[in-house]
């Protein structure tokens, strides 16, 4: 029996897959490359690339690879683009994960876990957010997000789809072995770019707002491993599997950082100088964002193994050092 991975050769689905893998896991991968990388995905991984939306080929892929079950990263994934072109985040996020569900339910597949995420909440009116706590999304990704969560849930009333949908708070990190990293064109993550500000890719770093009522008056974030994002990949399929149960859940430390800490940690790490300029607020960020993860933790048995930021920024060091060729810092 095979996992699909929708979206595999993306930042946290390529992660997935390499976890999948260790774990003895059957696993295929569609990717429409648009963001996604190949090299990002083991070469002993089935691979296609193609689009969502073309019901043929994923039945194919259904058929051949005898899927019956499905992890599902594929989406258009940054706030800021979603609110130029709403549209195109409609079209992608909904309507590809409209043909996915009705090629699994022609399959009689009904295991799926949702990258969802903390952008549902929108200005959170309580910190640590829950998972009940009001979703109300500031934004067109936020809502393509929460309308999928909502598509999953009448799809289990009617159909019995058994879904988990995992609401990351802000993926981090990198695989510790360095074997893969964070790698989008263009970057917008904030600790990608204060490393290439590190390296000399880039000049500085834009700190977007430094009069939040936080601290030190930057945004607040709860940092997650990518690695420890896929490992509760892994736990919540195991929880389908095994209690024929699914559930909407938070993925993050429940620790928050401000841009400015991060900056501080990256410098600790890197031992290099980085600039940094304040610049104005980025729209739609809310101030202070931390997950309460509690739910995961006992539900889904998740438990987050890289906690520290100082790991996480290390291992993204490490496999940014190594696309320079550069030495590899230890911790
Ligand atoms: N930031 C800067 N300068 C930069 C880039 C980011 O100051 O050059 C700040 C942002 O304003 C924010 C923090 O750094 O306060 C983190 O920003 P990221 O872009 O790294 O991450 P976001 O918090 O915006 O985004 C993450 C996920 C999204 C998800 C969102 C939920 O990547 O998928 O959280 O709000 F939608």
């Amino acid at each position: 029996m095979t996992i699909l991975v929708t979206g595999g050769a993306g930042y946290i689905g390529s992660h997935t897959v390499l976890y999948l893998k260790e774990k003895g896991e059957s696993v295929v991968v569609l990717d429409n490359l648009v963001k996604g990388h190949r090299q990002s995905v083991l070469e002993e991984v089935p691979f296609y690339m193609g689009s969502l939306n073309d019901e043929q080929l994923l039945n194919y892929i259904f058929q051949t690879h005898n899927v019956d079950s499905v992890i599902h990263f594929a989406a258009s994934s940054l706030v800021g683009e979603s609110m130029k072109e709403p549209l195109s985040y409609y079209e992608n996020n909904l309507g590809g994960t409209l043909s996915l569900l009705k090629v699994m339910l022609k399959n009689n597949v009904n295991r799926i876990v949702f990258s969802s995420t903390a952008a549902v909440y929108g200005e959170p009116k309580n910190i640590p957010i829950q998972e009940n706590d009001p979703a109300e999304p500031t934004n067109p990704y936020g809502e393509t997000k929460l309308a999928i969560e909502k598509m999953l849930q009448w799809a289990d009333c009617a159909y019995g789809l058994k879904y988990v949908a995992l609401r990351y708070f802000n993926a981090a990190g990198a695989d510790p072995l360095g074997r893969l990293g964070e790698n989008h064109d263009p970057e917008t993550h904030l600790i990608p770019i204060v490393l290439e500000v590190a390296l000399d890719i880039r000049k500085e770093v834009k700190v977007f707002g430094d009069d939040y009522p936080t601290e030190d008056g930057t945004c607040v974030r709860d940092y997650i491993h990518v690695m420890d994002l896929a490992d509760a990949h892994y736990c919540a399929l195991q929880r389908i599997r095994k209690e024929n149960k699914g559930g909407i859940y938070n993925l993050g430390n429940g620790k928050g950082f401000s841009v400015k800490e991060v900056i501080d940690t990256c410098r600790e790490v890197t031992q290099r100088e980085i600039k940094s300029v304040n610049s104005h607020q980025r729209p739609g960020d809310p101030a202070v964002l931390i997950a309460s993860s509690q739910k995961a933790q006992e539900e889904l048995k998740w438990q987050p193994k890289y906690t520290n930021l100082k790991d996480m920024v290390t291992h993204a060091w490490n496999w940014h050092l190594k696309q320079t060729g550069m030495a590899q810092t230890s911790i």
